[in-house]
């Protein structure tokens, strides 16, 4: 199909459909309740409104004074006044904040750039690991782009590296120079893939077959030797996890539901292959888990042919971008109406078992995960945090009804298959409730349809309209810092979003590029050591870590902790990782519509240099960054570089850049770079 769009622009459009008819209140409503006037403010600019008061808090370095803020703002009855005061003070705010020099980073920025190949800041070295194609399992053979077949793929690295977790040898280790790569392939991009550059129409029975083996997940063994990194080759660790053959489980309430069989599966509960997988998380038991995001791009058909057609339309399925249905019957609703209830999930195996059947934990909900990411709360719980990567989509959290066992590392293995799954609302009196996705609480009953907790999980997002859960930019990242216990949530931009949509915590109209939020749990501040959090707690509150943007272009409406300089902004936050001093590294996709290559940018969260942003990697042109990973101790980050040369007329034999080989023979291609200082030593 010629819609004009790169691969990747056409997967963002997706994400661009607004499949959330369900509201909640406007800024206007929210503003106007909190000066105690009971009545929306008119006449006023909202979005710049909302930016300063957001600015306040963003800016004043506490977590509650944003309501201070707003006390202030109550004494000034004209809500353009309030913004021009509060718009002053964070101008104040601004001059005095020290730019570069508050950091407690000491590597020096990286310009931005917008070319063939990656970058590092000086004074660290860019290795390439592995690349689409390489070998994995035993026995595969070396890549060969014009004659490629579905079984070599299904042995070789995997299209599109997405997530990426570092996992030490031996298991429950610290280990820095030897591990478990456990490597996402979210999707594939036949423009890029194939000699000619058919269009996803035109492809063979086979070429599909090789999409189908080139997405999925692979685990490969990889060692540093001084300052290098390698591949264990034929390791027996080393597996690929595929669409076209690897069965997976379903776990939890919804595993043999009847919503959930198939002509292949009449029991619900074996579903072969996995499709988008996107970012993800580790467990504390040394599992990885791994999400299924823009599930419904693989199903052709008319949803209006099956008795799911409410579902299905609530989550866009229908009228795939994929012809796999094609040839395989499962991926056309027509003829196998339920198999779009069986993707959707977030997967959890075990890197250190090759054997092990990776299980679709239905317990997390049904939705388009970004990823999830764990930690274990004071008392033993395990909490999961997750985001829904659609605009006006939800934030997610799940506690597990046991709890960790760090003396048996088996007891753990299924204790995500019990718990509960809630959704957030922003408060406008700055708190958050996580409301309950619980069969029988509230609307969720057999009055709205549901009849059981797996019709709950099925339909999660309408679950969660119903209980009044607050539409987001894009939930992408929602991952807990390590040091300070805050849960730093990646918003990556909106650009439907409405004047009269805007929301306390998604400030910004035609959000072009995204923000960051922290969600706090109580006992937590950002210069905390998150001991005493409660990630079990029914209320916390937030704030504002950054908006993204240009600083310099004042209708970006950007706001940071201070100077970021000509190279520190960023636009469309995606993914994030912490180093072990918990500070944050933000990967991007997105930069190119701003001129500026995708990459990551590292901030500290408190004191002087917090959200003062600093590049540190820049990819190739076309590409978007993946994964940010550090081994245990920092020495040693992994760059996932997606959809290299996925440009405007950028094909497989005439691609915009063949990142990362620049050999005539070899079309660009999606690979796992490792950065390394010079001379070894701890990054940042
Ligand atoms: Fe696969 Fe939400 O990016
Ligand atoms: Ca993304
Ligand atoms: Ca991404």
């Amino acid at each position: 199909m010629d819609t004009g769009l790169t691969w990747s622009e056409q997967l963002e459009a997706d994400d661009d459909v607004v499949l959330n008819a369900s509201t909640q209140p406007s800024f206007e409503t929210i503003f106007a309740a909190r000066l105690g006037q009971g009545t929306a403010l008119t006449g006023v600019t909202v979005a710049g409104a909302g930016a300063a008061v957001v600015g306040a808090s963003l800016f004043s370095g506490k977590t509650f004074s944003r309501r201070n803020a707003l006390k202030g703002a109550a004494a000034s009855l004209a809500l353009a006044t309030t913004a021009g005061a509060l718009g002053t003070a964070l101008t104040a705010r601004s001059a005095q904040a020290a730019g570069a020099e508050a950091s407690t980073l000491t590597f020096p920025p990286l310009p931005h750039s917008y070319d063939e190949t990656s970058h590092v800041a000086d004074g660290y070295e860019i290795q390439t690991l592995i690349r689409w194609g390489d070998p994995v399992v035993a026995g595969a053979p070396d890549f060969d782009p014009m004659n490629q077949t579905a079984d070599a793929q299904a042995k070789q690295f995997g299209y599109n590296n997405d997530y990426v977790g570092f996992m030490p040898l031996p298991v429950g280790s610290d280990t820095s120079d030897h591990g478990l790569l456990c490597v996402n392939h979210e999707y594939t991009n036949p423009d890029l893939m194939f000699p000619g550059g058919p269009g996803a129409e035109d492809l063979t029975a086979e070429q599909i077959d090789i999409e189908m083996a080139a997405h999925g997940h692979a685990v490969v063994e990889i060692k540093r030797e001084g300052n290098t990194w390698s591949v264990v080759k034929d390791s027996p660790y080393n597996r690929r996890i595929t669409t076209l053959a690897t069965e997976f489980a379903m776990a939890g309430p919804a595993a043999g539901h009847d919503r959930l069989k198939t002509k292949a599966d009449p029991t619900g509960t074996k579903v072969i292959g996995t499709v988008n997988n996107c970012a993800g998380g580790k467990t504390p038991w040394g599992t990885i888990l791994f999400a299924e995001e823009n599930f419904h791009g693989y199903f052709l058909g008319d949803i209006t042919k099956t008795a799911e057609a409410e579902n299905y339309e609530r989550y866009g399925v229908g009228g795939g971008r994929y012809a796999w249905g094609n040839v395989h019957d499962r991926f056309n609703v027509e003829k196998e109406p339920n198999e779009p209830n069986r993707f959707g999930w977030m997967i959890e195996y075990d890197p250190y078992d090759p054997n092990s059947v990776p299980k679709k934990r239905s317990t997390l909900g049904r939705f388009k995960h970004e990823g999830a990411t764990t930690t274990v709360n004071k008392d033993g719980h395990v909490v999961v945090y997750a985001g829904d990567d659609q605009r006006f989509e939800y934030v997610y959290r799940f506690v597990t009804a046991g709890t960790y066992n760090p003396d048996d590392r088996a007891a753990n293995m299924d204790l995500l298959d019990e718990g509960v799954l809630s959704v957030a609302k922003f408060n406008e009196n700055g708190t958050l409730d996580w409301m309950p996705l619980v069969f029988g609480d509230g609307p969720l009953t057999a009055e709205n349809g549901f009849n059981s907790q797996a019709d709950i999980l099925i339909d999660t997002r309408k679950a969660a309209d119903l209980v009044g859960a607050t539409p987001m930019d894009r939930p992408e990242d929602v991952e807990p810092n390590p040091v300070n216990g805050i849960i730093y949530a990646m918003m990556t931009n909106n650009t439907k979003r409405k004047d009269d949509q805007v929301n306390v915590v998604n400030t910004r109209a035609k959000n072009r590029h995204g923000h960051v939020v922290e969600i706090i749990p109580p006992g937590t501040a950002p210069d905390g050591d998150g001991a005493n959090a409660d990630h079990t707690a029914a209320q916390y509150t937030w704030d504002i870590f950054l908006l993204a943007g240009d600083p310099a272009k004042p209708e970006d409406g950007a706001r940071y902790g201070g100077d970021v300089g000509e190279n520190g902004w960023l636009s469309c936050p995606d993914n994030v990782a912490f180093d072990s001093k918990g500070r944050i590294w933000i990967s991007t996709d997105g930069g190119p519509k701003s001129g500026i290559a995708d990459g990551v940018w590292a901030a500290d969260v408190a004191g002087p240099g917090r959200a003062i942003t600093r590049r540190f990697y820049a990819c190739p042109q076309g590409a978007e960054l993946c994964g940010p990973e550090f081994t245990p101790d920092d020495s040693t980050y992994f760059a996932a570089v997606q959809h290299p040369a996925d440009e405007k007329d950028s094909t497989f034999d005439n691609p915009s850049t063949r990142w990362p080989d620049f050999d005539d023979a070899l079309p660009p291609r999606p690979s796992i770079q490792v950065i390394v200082k010079t001379g070894g030593g701890a990054i940042g």
